[in-house]
């Protein structure tokens, strides 16, 4: 056990002294990947050369050419001086990944390198052959492999993938990534919880009625009907993004901050949930997604998804979290709401009101923010009301970097924290099988509305969705 560790630990430590980039073509590549490293490049973080691989026979002009569109178009405004370093760094390597001479190449792109990370921005179809043959040309010994989801399609298939992978790597290498744990809203909620006596002790069933998390997207499925269709909300984004807001609103305070820790601390929430019931989970379709190009004509695909979940601890029990997401709603607006429980009805109450119960909400997306609701009397009012005190990130140090700084950032210099290990894949697997296993009938839902109302039966009992907290 004890080696097992000192071995990962020295296998992650290193830094990177070449960056592979496999599917660099591709359309990952385009809106996040040259962006995200130019930013790197920028901060002065980024410390080794790129190599670029992909089948397209391009000359390593055309890429650079390629990346510059990429960065642009993704809105960067490019520096003349940053752009030249970062272009510098890039190389090229093209061939088909089914074939051995394609890795000979990249092995002699890298020669010399002791540290290589590779990022496969490619179908996980291809992830076994091209760790294969990366192996096979003997590059994967000192090597980290950075994948992108979907991990598996559920629990067998995760598992499946994973074997495949562990075949030529061990876990340790693997970094798995969910760009949502590059979120700067998501480390807030750690922070908030863990390093705040006035909050830490009220985040439990002692004090909080549900626990409301809610991704809305106001925009549909557009061009990625043929990726899409098969997948659906629940696989697409509440299995993985969805889960890590629920990791980190609901585990224990980790001893401390190294990757198995921290994972370790999110492993154990994730086991105590309990298996979902396909009795509270909602399924909604979007009017017109059948229309979309790559959809089934008879697709019965879900683009919403609302779900309850519940956690057997002692912090927990007896309080739902309630989980919905999807495309084409009201707002775009990712969201944690811890609802607190109701005060006692008190003689005090000038109005003979009821208070209303307190709020708690960590806005994740499109800007990070912080808002408690809370009872106050308003000097233009009668008696007392909710009132809101907001904050905005923005105004306290900016945003930060996007998720995929972090992300690459984090692989190239081998903090292996912000990934996902197997263990979560496979819980979080286990956890929503039952829903994949029978999945309830489908619901149309207009646009622009916050989707089907059979998903407020969900939440009977525990007061109603609670429309998100947008700022103008
Ligand atoms: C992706 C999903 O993983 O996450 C998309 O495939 C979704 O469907 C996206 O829109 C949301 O991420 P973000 O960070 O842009 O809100």
């Amino acid at each position: 056990m004890v080696s097992d560790t000192s071995q990962r630990v020295s296998k992650d430590s290193r830094p990177a002294d070449v960056l592979v980039v496999f599917g660099i073509t591709g359309n990952l590549a385009k809106v996040m990947t040259f962006r995200s490293l130019y930013r790197l490049e920028k901060r002065k973080l980024l410390d080794c050369p790129i190599v670029g691989v992909a089948v397209e026979d391009w000359t390593l002009d055309e890429l650079r050419g390629y990346a510059r569109d990429s960065v642009e178009g993704a809105g960067e405004a490019v520096d003349e001086e940053v752009f030249g370093r970062f272009a510098e760094r890039l190389s090229y390597v093209h061939g088909d990944l089914s074939d051995a001479t394609t890795y000979g190449r990249v092995a002699d792109a890298i020669k010399g390198k002791g540290s290589p990370v590779f990022y496969l921005e490619i179908p996980p179809s291809l992830f076994g052959t091209v760790v294969q043959g990366l192996s096979d040309a003997g590059m994967t010994k000192t090597a980290r492999v950075v994948v992108e989801k979907p991990f598996g399609h559920d629990l067998a298939s995760a598992r499946e993938l994973s074997a495949e992978l562990h075949r030529s790597i061990d876990e340790s290498q693997l970094y798995r990534i969910d760009h949502y744990l590059g979120k700067l809203g998501l480390v807030e909620i750690l922070h908030l919880r863990f390093m705040n006596s006035m909050l830490e002790p009220v985040w439990s069933r002692n004090h909080l009625e549900s626990v409301q998390i809610t991704m809305a997207e106001s925009f549909g499925v557009e061009e990625r009907g043929h990726f899409y269709d098969p997948v659906g909300a629940l696989r697409d984004v509440v299995v993985n993004h969805l889960m890590q807001v629920v990791a980190a609103s609901a585990m224990e305070a980790p001893a401390r901050r190294d990757a198995q820790t921290m994972k370790d601390a999110q492993v154990a929430l994730f086991r105590a949930v309990a298996e979902t019931d396909p009795a509270h989970y909602v399924r909604g379709q979007y009017d017109g997604y059948l229309k979309t190009d790559g959809v089934a004509p008879d697709s019965t695909t879900e683009t919403y998804a609302a779900l309850r979940l519940d956690i057997e601890n002692w912090r927990w029990a007896g309080v739902p979290f309630f989980l919905r997401t999807g495309k084409h709603l009201a707002v775009t607006q990712t969201e944690l709401r811890l609802v607190f429980k109701h005060p006692p009805r008190l003689g005090f109450s000038a109005m003979g009101r009821d208070a209303q119960p307190n709020q708690v909400v960590v806005r994740l997306d499109p800007s990070t923010g912080i808002r408690l609701v809370v009872e106050a009397h308003r000097s233009d009012a009668p008696g007392a009301e909710p009132i809101t005190l907001d904050m905005e990130f923005a105004s306290q140090g900016g945003e930060g970097p996007t998720p995929y700084e972090v992300l690459l950032h984090a692989a190239l210099i081998g903090d292996s924290t912000p990934f996902i290990r197997q263990d979560a894949v496979e819980e979080t697997w286990r956890v929503m099988q039952p829903l994949l296993d029978a999945p309830p009938p489908i619901h149309l839902y207009a646009q622009g509305s916050w989707g089907p109302d059979a998903a407020d039966e969900l939440v009977a009992g525990h007061g109603r969705w609670h429309e998100p907290w947008v700022t103008s």
